[in-house]
């Protein structure tokens, strides 16, 4: 072997792969990591089969020109903003590949960049990679995992760079209201703090609530990178496809590093779907759709001793399990795949310093059969 130093010796692989690959080998109902346990639409498949003659070349660096105003119009119609197609969007390999390049183009050594946990496993690893220092700030179960603002007020420091936000928020489902908009571009007005706001769940938000991208917010708009994906939105996490969007100062220094980490993304997907997002029904309709899978699982537990917590938005549902077990909730998680071949998430893998929470993350994102039969598994402990 030839010695060479890790250059990130203390990350190890995912929960999602830890817990999908015990999933598979004990056989269990698998809903740890975030994906449709059902296929995308029929007329989806068809447009990317159709696509597939003709569009097999590299796409343009920054994304298909007609993708690029397709999602542009989508943000529009839904948001009601105005972005330049050819200068504030672009086309990236997955939500993934957004935070990464967000993190980067903009994170010198040295820089603090402000995340609150539980917070999604990508951010704290790519700010380390930049050389940056993560800084981590708890959310509070027993506060609904809101922000404790004048927490982060008081944290920011000269060394800020930027804060990392996301909602729908994975893993607890809460969401941000227009009040967080406003305190947040309350603290960072007058500062160079730049946001990175992962937006992945956008058109997954409940109860008629509304999703408050800081794309609303001018104050924030200015200083943002928002990440999207396709993935959450049409089912079709496997096509790893999805976008950037950031005012053009940001998008040019975002298109320099995106250029040298995957060039451009697959062009018949982008074909694809810049025709189907041209439809709005394709998104406007998954909110109700999520929100019927996320009242039937929870409807299995009435009357049991796990205790839900809300879930606004996202298509997860996290669940207390503090009369049930005393167990670290990594352990109960490996037992519950092993012995009634259901998995989940603990949450504390999503916190620098766990809390000492007895809570367990369930995807909801499955069909109505395995979600009952999960249920009923569930609430025999
Ligand atoms: C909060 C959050 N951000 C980003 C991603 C990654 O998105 P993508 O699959 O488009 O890379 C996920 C996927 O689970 C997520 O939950």
């Amino acid at each position: 072997m030839i010695s060479f130093p890790s250059k990130q010796a203390q990350v190890q692989t995912t929960i999602f792969t830890k817990m999908s690959a015990l999933a598979a080998e004990h056989g269990a109902l698998n809903l740890s990591q975030g994906f449709p346990g059902f296929d995308c639409s029929e007329e989806l498949q068809a447009l990317l089969a159709f696509y597939s003659k003709g569009h097999n070349q590299y796409a343009p660096m920054a994304g298909v020109p007609v993708f690029k105003q397709s999602i542009a119009d989508k943000t529009s119609l839904f948001y009601g903003i105005d972005l330049d197609a050819s200068k504030e969007v672009t086309v990236v390999s997955g939500a993934t590949e957004a935070l990464f390049c967000a993190i980067h183009c903009c994170v010198f050594p040295g820089d603090e960049v402000i995340m609150f946990d539980p917070s999604y496993d990508a951010y704290d690893p790519a700010v380390r990679l930049a050389g940056g220092i993560p800084i981590h700030l708890s959310m509070d179960a027993k506060n609904g995992f809101q922000i404790d603002w004048e927490e982060l007020a008081r944290t920011i420091t000269p060394k800020t760079r930027a804060i990392m936000v996301n909602s729908p928020h994975n893993p607890t489902g809460s969401i941000w209201t227009e009040n967080d908009l406003e305190a947040l571009a309350e603290i960072v007005k007058g500062t160079n703090i730049l946001i990175i706001s992962d937006e992945v769940y956008e058109h997954i938000v409940f109860d008629g609530q509304k999703h408050y991208s800081v794309l609303l917010h001018p104050e924030l708009r200015q200083r943002s990178f928002v990440c999207g994906s396709f993935g959450k939105t049409y089912h079709i996490t496997g096509w790893k496809i999805g976008y950037c969007l950031a005012p053009e100062y940001l998008t040019k220094e975002f298109q320099k590093l995106h250029q040298w980490v995957t060039f451009s993304s697959a062009t018949p997907l982008q074909y694809a779907l810049s025709d189907y997002l041209k439809e709005p029904s394709h998104y406007l309709g998954l909110s109700d759709f999520y929100q019927r899978k996320r009242d039937l699982f929870a409807s299995a537990f009435e009357g049991s001793k796990w205790k839900l917590l809300p879930s606004h938005g996202s298509f997860f549902q996290c669940m207390d399990y503090q009369e049930i077990s005393d167990e670290k909730d990594v352990d109960l998680a490996e037992r519950l795949t092993k012995e009634i071949k259901v998995a989940s998430i603990p949450i504390s893998v999503f916190y620098e310093k766990a809390p000492g929470d007895t809570i367990l993350r369930f995807c909801f994102a499955k069909s109505d059969e395995v979600l009952l039969e999960a249920a009923h598994r569930l609430v025999q402990l």
